[in-house]
């Protein structure tokens, strides 16, 4: 049991710059399921200020208590609690949403859970569906800077997938397409994909 809200300082800086995107991306956008809320601090940031949008965050379950912390302080009516999610085992959310979002999940997963992502992503979004993937990536083969390249390594050393390339998740989807590559600040990247 936690009883103090999980804090990301990662979080807190990305937040506004992502915000910034989600504005012109999202501004069509009903609703929005959220893979790997982490913390819950981009939730309820990004559900306070685009209150047109109900936010459906998810996760592995050892995140939820957190999440539900941070939803229980700010209380907004448009953000729902976390459904469990846990790539691949737990059952694709059976709702339908018109955009997902997810930050900093790819490098963390295992690639064949990234690939399994990103095939459920593209299956789930209906026609024109949006998916706004935030994080960092290498573009054919290369890394952004030598810290991202050092990140990596120790990715890989800690047992997590590592970065994954723009290439190969371009591969791995059917039916949506790479519509913008936006660069964020410190080296990241946001991959606005669209069906
Ligand atoms: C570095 S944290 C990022 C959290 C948050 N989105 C952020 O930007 O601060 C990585 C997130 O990926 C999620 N994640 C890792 N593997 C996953 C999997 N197989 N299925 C679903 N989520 C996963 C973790 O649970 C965690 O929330």
């Amino acid at each position: 049991m936690i009883d103090e809200k999980p804090y990301s300082q990662a979080c807190e800086n990305n937040k506004p710059y992502i915000l910034d995107v989600l504005i012109n991306e999202f501004k069509d956008v009903k609703k929005v399921l959220e893979i790997g809320s982490g913390t819950g601090q981009h939730a309820v940031h990004f559900a306070a200020n685009l209150p047109h949008i109900t936010w459906q965050t998810a996760d592995q379950l050892e995140y939820h208590q957190g999440i539900y912390l941070w939803l229980q302080e700010y209380e907004l009516s448009n953000l729902l609690p976390p459904i469990p999610l846990s790539i691949p085992n737990d059952p694709w959310p059976k709702q339908s949403y018109d955009a997902i979002f997810t930050a900093n999940t790819a490098h963390i997963m295992q690639k064949i859970q990234v690939q399994f992502m990103m095939q459920k992503v593209s299956e789930a979004l209906p026609t024109n569906g949006v998916f706004c993937q935030y994080g960092p990536f290498t573009i054919d083969g290369e890394f952004s800077s030598e810290s991202n390249a050092e990140f990596h390594g120790k990715l890989l050393a800690s047992g997590r997938g590592g970065y994954r390339d723009i290439e190969e998740l371009k591969a791995w989807v059917d039916n949506i397409q790479l519509e913008k590559i936006i660069e964020m600040p410190a080296n990241n990247l946001m991959l606005v994909w669209r069906k």
